[in-house]
């Protein structure tokens, strides 16, 4: 096996477009709280995008059962390095709903969406405890994924051994 299979292929791509559209909608709400004008809608919205990318990382972690991985590239420190990344970002799509989830369940935007009442939503998230660990775990995969993309990169332009083709939806013979 010289590639991942598509659906892992599938899964990765569309993880990374949900992830940066549940980033946005998470900075967009806390703006909107801050100002005020937090909405019930901007709540569901976010928790469905962060939502779909917990269901996401569950099938895409069947998938990798099923379907193997292709072998590492080599068997230096940096292999192992990136395979410990790759371990942390999963980690990191679970904990990360699962923290948000959390937020709503401990705080009163649970009663707010409950009773449908935006009025009742939080303008401050003091002693949240699940809402700081959101936060940071946030800023924690910000740059985890900074230094995966990097070491992409660095195997396209610097090393060109291929390695972007194996997370790639065209089929090399
Ligand atoms: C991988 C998935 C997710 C990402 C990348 C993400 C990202 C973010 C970001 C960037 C913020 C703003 C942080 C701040 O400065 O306060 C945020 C806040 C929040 N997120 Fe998420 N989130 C995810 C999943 C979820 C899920 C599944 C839920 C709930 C079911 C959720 C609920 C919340 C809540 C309640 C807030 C607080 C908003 C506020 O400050 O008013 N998140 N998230
Ligand atoms: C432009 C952005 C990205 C690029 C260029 C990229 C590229 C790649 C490549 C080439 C691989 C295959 C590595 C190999 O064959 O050993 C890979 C694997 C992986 N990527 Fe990304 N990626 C990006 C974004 C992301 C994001 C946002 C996440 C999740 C937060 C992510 C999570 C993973 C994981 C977990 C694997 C390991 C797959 C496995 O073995 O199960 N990637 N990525």
């Amino acid at each position: 096996m010289k590639q991942y299979s598509k659906r892992m292929v599938v899964t990765h791509w569309l993880t990374l477009g949900l992830l940066v559209a549940a980033w946005f909608l998470g900075d967009s709400l806390s703006d909107a709280r801050h100002d005020g004008n937090a909405t019930l809608a901007g709540y569901l919205i976010h928790a469905l995008a962060g939502g779909a990318i917990l269901l996401l990382t569950l099938l895409r972690l069947f998938f990798r059962r099923k379907d193997g991985t292709p072998a590492p590239v080599g068997s230096g420190l940096m292999d192992k390095m990136a395979t410990g990344i790759h371990h942390l970002l999963y980690t990191l799509l679970i904990l990360l709903p699962v923290t948000g989830i959390l937020t709503i369940v401990t705080s009163k935007v649970g009663s707010a969406l409950m009773a449908g009442n935006a009025g009742l939503l939080p303008k401050k998230f003091t002693g949240v405890l699940a809402h700081d660990v959101h936060e940071l775990l946030v800023n924690v995969l910000i740059a985890i994924v900074i230094v995966h993309v990097l070491g992409a990169v660095k195997h396209q332009f610097i090393l060109k051994d291929g390695l972007m083709g194996r997370m790639s939806l065209r089929r090399k013979n």
